[in-house]
């Protein structure tokens, strides 16, 4: 029997992991710029945080989720996302107070029981933030910024950043009744399933993407009608700071989200060159979450971002950096002396990125393994290398060979390796 990864999963085998270390090693560094912390959660959590946190008529709680139950008879869920799990763990360790703002930052997969296709799978993994405490505009921008600034320093120059407001939730009552009538002809032709998914939530048929719901929509009330002047003035002011930090963006009046936490501010980042899975990442505002969950009302918001898809993207634009070589040098090891031993440890030691043979097998295998590894030079210790007290170092790209003592073979190769 063969096993399979199951669906929906991949394998991210070496060369592609040396991608997503450089990509999550550049997230990690754009964080610290605005001083976020990482935050790690667990894998799985009980089930009723992710129902009350994002909403029982969602699409991830209602049909997406892995829950399972435990051996004690626990209803448990593989995260679907990081926002509820980083909020929980916020409120549990005390990590703020009121007046008090935290950034917090995670990199997680995330489950979710999806139609895999390109860009959408039931194992993905996110980068993510959560601004804890400040219900500012600016607190959105930042956020706003810091994601573009991570792009940008990725190499992905084709995006579109859209951004929209839902408002609070009183206004989001009232548009959500204004929806219904609106689309009462509408829903009578639905299946049932279908009707009942967009009476539980009728938001999502203004970013639903069948055409029949489309054209229907399409003289949709808007939102901005039910707005109160709070939202309002909150997304002005975040579009005013938007222009000034030079982020082209657009205004999305149909930008709604699948999750039920935002208030005012929502967004995303889209990419031209991935598929129908256009978006690299998207966030919000969500300021009744922590209040949701059993915390002081305290306002938040957030971002995140695909791995897979930012890795996507890069490869649609020609632009996945190279991978690097697994090795500064191959050991040609053709003597079973400890001295020789004694050379290996000493240069790894000092830094140097070795691999050998541990079959120690003839000189002319040993050759062919050091040309297929990719490593730039070959450093042969054999007993007459030993005697001499010099190793043999060969830049395999030119042939080049030189008789180097062993105190000196790192910093041979490490000046080669620098010209
Ligand atoms: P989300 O829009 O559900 O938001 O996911 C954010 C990003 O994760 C998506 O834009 C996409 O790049 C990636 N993603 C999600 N599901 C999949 C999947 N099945 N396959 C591949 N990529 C996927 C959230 O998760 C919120 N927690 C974001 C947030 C943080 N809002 C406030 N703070």
């Amino acid at each position: 029997m063969q096993y399979k990864a199951p669906r929906g999963t991949q394998d991210i085998l070496p060369g592609d992991s040396e991608r997503w270390q450089w990509l999550e090693r550049t997230f990690r560094e754009v964080c610290a710029l605005y001083g976020y912390q990482e935050i790690r959660t667990p894998i799985f959590e009980q089930t009723e945080l992710f129902q009350r946190g994002l909403g029982e008529a969602t699409e991830v709680v209602t049909k997406e989720m892995y829950t399972f139950e435990d051996r004690g008879g626990r209803s448990l869920t593989l995260k679907p996302e990081g926002t509820a799990p980083a909020i929980r763990a916020y409120l549990e360790n005390h990590l703020g107070g009121p007046g008090q703002v935290t950034r917090l930052y995670y990199i997680t997969p995330i489950f979710r029981y999806e139609r895999p296709q390109a860009g959408r799978y039931r194992q993905a993994h996110q980068t993510g933030l959560e601004l804890i405490g400040s219900g500012s505009p600016e607190a959105d921008a930042e956020v706003i910024d810091l994601t573009l600034r991570w792009y940008r320093q990725l190499g992905i120059q084709q995006l579109t950043l859209k951004v929209n407001t839902l408002g609070m939730r009183d206004c989001r009552t009232r548009y959500r009744e204004a929806l219904l009538d609106y689309a009462r002809p509408l829903l009578r032709d639905l299946s049932d399933e279908e009707r009942v998914r967009f009476e539980s939530n009728p938001l999502r048929m203004l970013d639903s993407k069948d055409p029949r719901v489309q054209a229907a929509m399409a003289e949709a009330p808007t939102l901005e009608a039910f707005l109160e002047a709070e939202s309002q003035e909150h997304f002005e002011r975040l579009l005013e700071i938007l222009g000034t930090l030079g982020a082209e963006f657009e205004v999305d009046r149909r930008l709604v989200r699948g999750l039920d936490y935002y208030t005012k501010t929502v967004f995303e980042v889209q990419s031209p060159d991935l598929g129908a899975q256009n978006a690299l990442c998207g966030g919000g505002r969500y300021d009744n979450l922590i209040q949701e969950i059993g915390g002081p009302p305290t306002p938040a918001t957030g971002v995140a971002m695909g791995i897979e898809r930012a890795l996507l993207a890069l490869e649609a634009a020609g632009a996945l950096p190279e991978t690097a070589a697994p090795a500064d040098a191959f050991a040609i090891v053709l003597t079973k002396s400890p001295e020789a031993e004694r050379w290996l440890a000493d240069w790894r030691s000092r830094g140097l990125r070795l691999l050998t043979d541990p079959e120690r097998r003839s000189a002319k295998s040993q050759f062919r393994q050091a040309d297929k590894s990719g490593a730039p030079f070959a450093v042969t210790i054999g007993d007459e290398e030993l005697e001499r007290g010099s190793a043999k170092v060969k830049q395999l790209s030119t042939g080049e060979e030189r008789e180097v003592a062993p105190e000196a073979v790192v910093e041979h190769i490490r000046s080669a390796l620098e010209a």
